[in-house]
């Protein structure tokens, strides 16, 4: 089941967020998260589209991003906070990709970040653009709500 609440807490009254939603997620039941309690914090309600984008970048990320990656603070590489504000999906796709041809081809923005990074390449992913583009879904969610989510301290993934 996947619990979309405010704080987390489902039976909290000062939840700040005006939605708290329980979803039935039987159209999910291929979906091997869904197997486990899973809590997301929403700002807003999000469509049954978006939630099985969400939930499936959340794993993406896991599986291949978040040794390396947080959204708010620098790991081995930058917080991701906000990047589809920061950065175009056109420049994110590829990048994600394959980074390495992105700095290779002389791309500003890369070459920077690269020598900010020492030099730390960021490994290729054989990801379609549809994963990357659930990666970014569950990260712009996760920019929106993280501020609760480090506040509040109850949620758990
Ligand atoms: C082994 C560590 C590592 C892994 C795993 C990794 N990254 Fe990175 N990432 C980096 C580093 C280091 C940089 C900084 C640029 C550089 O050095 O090439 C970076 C940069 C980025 C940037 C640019 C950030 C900005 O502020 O412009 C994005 C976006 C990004 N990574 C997304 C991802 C995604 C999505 C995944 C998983 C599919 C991922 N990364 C996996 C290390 C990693």
């Amino acid at each position: 089941m996947v619990v979309l609440a405010g704080t987390g807490l489902l039976d909290t009254q000062e939840t700040p967020f005006s939605e708290a939603v329980v979803l039935d997620t039987t159209a999910m039941a291929n979906d091997s998260l869904s197997q486990q309690a899973h809590v997301v914090a929403v700002s807003d309600t999000l469509s049954q589209e978006d939630l099985a984008a969400v939930t499936a970048g959340n794993a993406l990320f896991k599986g291949n991003c978040a040794q390396c990656h947080a959204v708010n603070d620098v790991v081995v590489g930058p917080a991701l906070h906000d990047i589809t504000k920061r950065r175009p999906v056109a420049w994110l796709v590829p990048w994600v990709k394959n980074s390495s041809k992105v700095v290779a081809s002389g791309d500003e923005y890369a070459v920077k970040l690269f020598n900010q990074y020492q030099q730390q390449q960021m490994p290729s992913f054989q990801l379609s653009d549809a994963e990357i583009k659930n990666i970014l879904k569950y990260l712009e969610v996760e920019s929106r709500t993280s501020v609760s989510v480090a506040t509040t301290g109850v949620i758990a993934y």
